[in-house]
């Protein structure tokens, strides 16, 4: 079995937006999670300055890590009252997406199984090929959570590690601490590793994200995935953490030590520098998503079907029965609106888009006219879409 991921939608969209913008189209992009928000001023300026000072250029191992997963593990604790060792329960990581792939090559053996929900970050799926993992598709409730009771016994018996995301990507989600209870005693009664990745923590529209990691008894069992990219818009920076199981910590510090020396020191003050943001700052981008989330909502009323925006800075949408995804993204493509098709998130995705809310709402408000004009395009005679 070849370790190697299938060609994503997403590259085939890709060229579909290349030759749609060589044809001068102007092309009003939503198909991507990066945000069109400004990072705090703060993390540049310590990268600037980072940048003046020599000491930086070298590789930077473990010691040099050291002040920002003490910054981490502060900013865990200020959150959720919890006390990490910042040398065992901590790693720094090049971003989420390779924090994940590495941790299940360090949490697996070839061919054991993966749970997933069956609509999920595309990285997972690939990450799980690298690792040679099969998988076992987790069906989504109706609130769009991944339907822990429909996991069948003989799959939790075979499987290693437990992956969700909530805050979700692409559907928006979120789980409450009682959700993350259930998980994680599914965990314990069935000896998994629960893995949450966690880059949107900071994007719920209203209260708190829970971190299963804050869980009586989840420092055994649980390994958490933060990224700077999306609470402090610092993507392009490759900058993220893993808080949890020392155990797992230690496999993926050894995994990783094969592959990489970190990130570029200064890009580590920049992130210590991030990680002191105001909470008001973080909860005014917040703000800004829910405000574009609404009024694309309420543009896309009986045009989609969408869940209940609650969090992230995506919306998840049902396409009208018998609509495909892939068609009406390149068709909407031609009208100058770019979206993800929802089978690039998974075999549950396929008849749904997401809409990343990455552009100011007047933008969106023109996507939403233009997704109801493909549609009514595309109805059948005399039906509505
Ligand atoms: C669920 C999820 N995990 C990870 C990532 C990537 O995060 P990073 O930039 O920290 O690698 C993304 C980016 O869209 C994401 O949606």
């Amino acid at each position: 079995m070849s370790r190697v991921p299938e060609p994503s939608v997403f590259l085939l969209l890709d060229e579909a937006k290349k030759r749609a913008r060589e044809r001068g189209l102007r092309v009003l992009d939503l198909s991507i999670g990066s945000t069109d928000l400004p990072p705090p001023k703060a993390p540049l300026e310590a990268l600037r300055e980072a940048l003046e000072d020599p000491t930086t250029y070298g590789y930077c191992l473990k010691a040099c890590t050291l002040p920002f997963l003490e910054a981490a593990t502060s900013w865990y604790r200020a959150r959720y009252g919890v006390d990490l060792d910042p040398r065992r329960e901590a790693l720094a990581l090049i971003g989420s997406q390779e924090g994940l792939a590495h941790l299940l090559l360090a949490l697996t053996d070839p061919h054991d199984l993966l749970l997933l929900p069956e609509v999920a970050y595309p990285s997972y799926f690939g990450a799980a090929k690298v690792a040679s993992l099969e998988c076992f598709y987790i069906s989504l409730r109706p609130d769009g959570l991944a339907d822990l009771k429909a996991i069948p016994e003989e799959a939790l018996r075979r499987a290693k590690v437990l992956l969700l995301n909530y805050p979700n990507n692409p559907t928006g989600a979120v789980a409450d601490w009682g959700y993350f209870e259930e998980a994680l005693a599914l965990a314990e009664r069935h000896g998994l590793w629960l893995v949450h990745d966690n880059p949107y923590v900071d994007q719920v529209y209203e209260g708190e994200a829970p971190s299963p990691l804050a869980l009586p008894g989840a420092r055994g069992r649980v390994v958490e995935l933060f990224s700077l990219s999306k609470s402090y818009h610092l993507a392009g920076f490759r900058l993220g953490f893993a808080l949890g199981s020392a155990e797992a910590m230690a496999l993926l510090e050894r995994v990783k030590g094969v592959i990489d020396f970190n990130a570029y020191a200064g890009i580590l003050r920049m992130g210590v520098a991030a990680l002191n943001t105001p909470r008001e700052v973080l909860r005014g981008y917040a703000g800004v998503y829910r405000r574009r989330a609404l009024a694309l909502a309420e543009a896309l009323t009986g045009t989609l079907d969408l869940l209940p925006p609650k969090a992230t800075m995506y919306l998840w949408g049902r396409l009208p029965e018998g609509v495909d995804d892939l068609d009406f993204a390149l068709r909407l493509l031609e009208e100058g609106v770019a979206v993800a098709p929802g089978r690039g998130f998974g075999p549950g995705g396929r008849g749904f888009i997401r809409l990343a809310l990455v552009r100011p709402e007047a933008e969106l408000l023109q996507a939403a006219e233009a997704i109801h004009r493909v549609l009514t395009a595309s109805a059948p005679r005399g039906e509505a879409p």
